[in-house]
């Protein structure tokens, strides 16, 4: 009697676990962004059909394995009187069978592997558009062949063979979209010999329909490695289109012209907005600041675009289309407004959290090579980036300018 309640206790618990164990992988099933059963291309479609395959041949092969294993412990089980069965060891033509039988599944899952190996590897010679893709500790730049530069946020058109020519500014990355396809080693440009290429790597596909996919590096790469994300927004060819030229056209007359010299010692506060700004463009209606009326918004943005291009050195890092701001070092900054997160990939876009990033940037993320407000960080080749001293006031009106590049 006492062992009955454990017992029962120890199956009810078993049950449940189960139970909670069915619901909890059922939730597996959609939803996941970085889902690599739900392929968007011609590529992902080649390794999603091979997956599939050889889940179904295992299939094939469990049921049988199983219905072998019922049948032995069924026929042979032991009965009430049954002497003991005739002991034997080895069996030449079992021992063959496991052999064989196990070595034949091997070759008939490699065949379709190499397969699909060589077709995702060989280049497109159908590829018409190739996009330059640049891995940074830590984030992306996506550069056109028209001159369009950006970060973080990769727009394509969909139903166009796209070519990704990958290679990094550091260390080695791996870009990763599982459901445009499988992980690409991003690794740094060597001195190659005179007359041999350099060794970069490719990606081949065409996106089917629009959307936005999400990514991320897969090949550790440091302390914010995990916070290594990417977005592809697949669009229309005619809104690829419109998103590049507004780009080439973007912030023609936003920019003063920048100090002759880099400033040494920013946070000089600059609250009064440039005179004779143009009108400035729309900010997005779900912002914390869109309480506050238009004119304070130009205001704003005036202050905050002063802010950007004399009183700090955000110019000796970023660029921004139409601008003096020129700088390689950083994320192209044009068309920043736009873009749904920041920090690459890491959070959403909102005036808040570009504050919290522009304040403490390593705070948000571990090792990302940009200063905070007190925050001094080693430079590259010695030397250190002072802290850029900035007020509140100041973070905010430069988040609102960036904001209003759209
Ligand atoms: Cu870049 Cu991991």
């Amino acid at each position: 009697m006492t062992e009955r309640i454990p017992s029962a206790f120890r199956r009810w618990k078993a049950a449940s676990l189960s139970l909670v164990l069915a619901v909890a992988l059922a939730g597996c099933g959609e939803g996941y962004p970085q889902s690599t059963v739900s392929p968007a291309t011609d590529f992902a479609d080649v390794i999603h059909s091979l997956y599939i395959s050889v889940f179904w041949w295992s299939m094939v092969i469990l049921a049988v394995v199983w219905a072998l294993m019922a049948y032995i412990l069924i026929r042979f089980r032991e009965r009430p009187g049954d002497a003991e069965p005739k002991q034997s060891h080895g069996h030449l033509g079992l021992e063959i069978a496991w052999t064989i039988g196990p070595a034949l599944i091997v070759v008939a899952i490699a065949i379709p592997t190499i397969q699909a190996v060589f077709a995702t590897q060989r280049g497109d010679p159908e590829a018409d558009y190739t996009v330059e893709v640049v891995g940074h500790r830590f984030w992306w730049e996506f550069r056109y062949p028209d001159g369009v530069v950006t970060a973080n946020e990769l727009h394509l058109p969909v139903g166009r063979p796209i070519a990704l020519k990958l290679h990094s500014a550091d260390v080695i990355h791996s870009f990763w979209v599982p459901r445009l396809g499988g992980k690409r080693d991003v690794n740094p440009i060597v001195q190659r010999p005179e007359g041999e290429d350099v060794d970069y790597t490719w990606l081949f596909f065409t996106i089917r329909e629009p959307g936005v996919y999400s990514g991320q590096c897969a090949e550790f790469c440091g302390p914010s490695h995990a916070l290594m994300g990417l977005r592809v927004v697949a669009e229309s060819p005619a809104e690829f289109d419109a998103w590049r030229e507004a780009w080439k056209a973007s912030s023609p007359t936003a920019a003063p012209t920048p100090p002759d010299s880099a400033p040494e010692m920013p946070g000089r506060a600059g609250a009064a907005g440039a005179e004779g700004d143009p009108v400035a463009p729309p900010i997005r209606p779900d912002s914390a600041v869109a309480a506050t009326t238009a004119s304070q918004e130009e205001a704003l943005v005036a202050q905050g675009r002063d802010v950007f291009f004399s009183q700090s050195y955000c110019v000796l890092c970023h660029a921004i289309e139409g601008t003096p701001a020129s700088g390689e070092l950083g994320p192209n900054l044009t068309l920043f407004g736009r873009r749904g997160t920041l920090a690459a990939g890491m959070l959403e876009n909102t005036p808040e959290n570009l504050v919290r990033w522009l304040r403490d940037p390593r705070a948000v993320k571990p090792g990302a090579e940009m200063p905070g407000v007190d925050r001094a960080i080693p430079r590259q080749g010695g030397g250190e980036w002072q802290g850029t001293g900035l007020t509140d006031e100041q973070l905010r009106a430069v988040a609102t300018y960036l904001q209003s590049l759209r």
